[in-house]
């Protein structure tokens, strides 16, 4: 049988809504209202991806990027990437589209990737931040929302490809039989 969790919410669809509206205005200033090429971190940011790029007043290319890490307990392991091709990034402006920047490690190893493709520039963004003292690296120019050193899932964060069709994100509870 399926493993069920029980999912306590920790940020509503309507607060989302509104900053990711927000991060949608911020992120078209920066780029200065120019063309802007999200590269979508799969599959996490498929749903805050879907909602940004919606509300982003410039125009917008989308490419996407598949980022798989292998983890034994809490260490990250190598992090293989697919789908990164030259022709999607390079001479663009791009704006690396992650779910959530827990290490860094998964953004920093993609930004070394897309900056070998010759880019003409690129910036960083995640829906969440967790916080703790395990972070690699700055933290990417745009941050939705800090979140607490949890496991989370929702608006396109999973545990194992469960739970990621949520509208709004949660912290995972596993029942106690
Ligand atoms: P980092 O490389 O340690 O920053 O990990 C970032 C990646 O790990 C994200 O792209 C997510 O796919 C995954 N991840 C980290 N924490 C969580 C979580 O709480 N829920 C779901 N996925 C997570
Ligand atoms: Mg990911």
């Amino acid at each position: 049988m399926t493993q069920q969790h029980h999912i306590e919410q920790l940020i509503d669809a309507e607060t989302i809504g509104r900053r990711v509206a927000e991060m949608a205005r911020e992120v078209s200033a920066a780029f200065d209202h120019e063309e802007v090429t999200l590269c979508a971190v799969m599959t996490g940011s498929l749903v805050f991806t879907a909602d940004l790029v919606r509300l982003m007043d410039c125009p917008t290319r989308i490419v996407t990027v598949e980022a798989a890490s292998y983890r034994d307990g809490t260490e990250s392991g190598e992090l293989s990437v697919y789908g990164l091709v030259e022709h999607k990034v390079r001479d663009h402006r791009v704006l690396l589209v992650d779910d959530i920047f827990d290490t860094g490690r998964t953004m920093a190893e993609l930004v070394r990737r897309v900056e070998d493709l010759g880019p003409r520039e690129v910036k960083r963004c995640a829906l969440l931040r967790k916080l703790h003292d395990r972070v690699e690296g700055t933290p990417p120019e745009f941050i939705g929302f800090d979140v607490p050193d949890v496991f989370v899932v929702g608006y396109g964060l999973d545990l194992d490809g469960r739970y990621r069709g949520l509208p709004y994100i949660g912290k995972v509870n596993p029942y106690v039989l």
